[in-house]
């Protein structure tokens, strides 16, 4: 039996036995965000309960062991991208958070006019917007590399993009609107032959593919715990020790000094100068639930087949109904499909489709430029994860054929 057909990850999930609107929950709309399985809620639910206490300033029984928790939950994500020290890993509110840190940080600290920073036509808006704000504040200019037909960034085109002038090159490990994964470890040679540095949008990609920073050579990698089952409002910066020394400090507060007068600051230690004031400490803990989870429990072996099986039959299915149009259809591929039913509003087709208890993600999934590059204003996206099985991509199947014959 395929492991689709009898997912045994679903009773991980509570969401999952819910009824909506009179139907089992569908749940396709991982990409946005996922739910979250019981070692992750049940971790929150204890720290609320139990154990809750600030960290790094405690005297107390309490404070020590929240203390040692958050500390363990830095190691866990360390150990996660394999990065070379627990320095290197910054709690951050997410991935757009972790971007704009770098953007501000390191772009006003080192970017001058003329300056060019690279990125490409399928990145989110969290991967444009905080690199257009810089660019306003230095002078420095932004480039765009585009994709290919098939929804493949056209490494090609990325190489003759990169020059002397290229300062830093921001790419998504895997579009959250196409599922293409880029290949990491090239674009980093071509950014290091420039003499650039590279941040690497992994929202997306973390709770698909192993990470290893080292490996990929890169300088910054980004991702958000609620899209690898983990809380809201957490995520991480991994940066290179070496350049987060020469970084000043985001935000100025409690825990990222180390001594502080009237006249004069001096800043706290890698990785605290980053993280000013009380952090989501119950966010960080269940992080590393999150990360247990999906590594210890789960493993990326069986993730990574399952996630195949569900992308080759929903692609197949989805793609002989006549009308349905996917966009993107890359080698490399997480379980994303985002497509058109004819002219017909995604909109609308995702209404029809929540009538059935299916839940996707309909619009421009915030990637207004990559919208524009596919001709339409907007799609319908099924995102597929580990707890999803044959019968879910049946039930998308049948509600896509209704939504087509409503909306005639
Ligand atoms: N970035 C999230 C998505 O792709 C919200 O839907």
């Amino acid at each position: 039996m395929s492991l689709i057909e009898k997912n045994k990850f679903r009773a991980d999930f509570p969401a999952l036995t819910q009824r909506i609107r009179g139907k089992s929950l569908v749940y396709l709309d991982s990409a946005a965000t996922a739910i979250k399985p019981w070692p992750v809620i049940e971790k929150i639910g204890h720290f609320y309960t139990y154990e809750t206490a600030n960290v790094h300033r405690g005297a107390h029984y309490l404070a020590d062991k929240a203390t040692v928790a958050f500390e363990a939950s830095r190691e866990r994500v360390r150990s996660f991208l394999n990065a070379s020290s627990t320095d290197e890993i910054i709690f951050t509110a997410g991935t757009t958070a972790s971007i704009n840190l770098v953007a501000q940080s390191w772009g006003r600290t080192f970017l001058k006019a003329q300056d060019e920073i690279v990125i490409s036509e399928m990145e989110h808006h969290a991967n444009i917007v905080p690199w257009q704000m810089v660019c306003e504040q230095t002078g420095s200019k932004l480039k765009i590399v585009p994709i290919m037909d098939n929804g493949e960034l056209d490494m090609e085109k990325l190489e003759k993009t990169l020059s002397s002038r290229t300062k830093i090159l921001a790419l998504t490990h895997c579009s959250n609107t196409l599922g293409s994964f880029v290949d990491i470890k090239a674009a980093a040679k071509m950014a290091r032959r420039c003499g650039a540095l590279i941040l690497v949008d992994g929202a997306q990609a973390v709770a698909a593919t192993p990470v290893d920073v080292q490996d990929l050579d890169v300088d910054f990698y980004t991702f958000s715990g609620h899209k690898i089952f983990g809380p809201y409002g957490i995520g991480v910066l991994y940066g290179r020790k070496d350049l987060l020394q020469q970084i000043p400090p985001y935000q100025g507060g409690g825990s990222m000094i180390s001594t502080v007068t009237f006249e004069n600051t001096t800043y706290n230690e890698l990785p605290y100068k980053f993280e000013a004031g009380t952090p989501n400490i119950e966010g960080v803990i269940a992080l590393g639930a999150a990360l247990e989870y999906v590594t210890d429990k789960v493993g990326f072996a069986q993730i990574q087949e399952i996630e195949h099986q569900l992308l080759t039959e929903a692609t197949t299915k989805l793609q002989a109904i006549p009308g349905v149009k996917i966009f993107g259809q890359a080698k490399m591929k997480a379980p994303i499909l985002s497509f058109v039913v004819g002219s017909q509003h995604p909109s609308d087709v995702a209404q029809i489709l929540d009538q059935e208890g299916i839940a996707v993600r309909a619009g421009h999934h915030c990637c207004m430029p990559l919208m524009k590059r596919l001709g339409v204003p907007g799609t319908v996206r099924a995102s597929f994860s580990l707890f999803n099985n044959q019968a879910d991509i049946d039930t998308l199947v049948r509600g896509v054929i209704k939504a087509q014959e409503m909306l005639q």
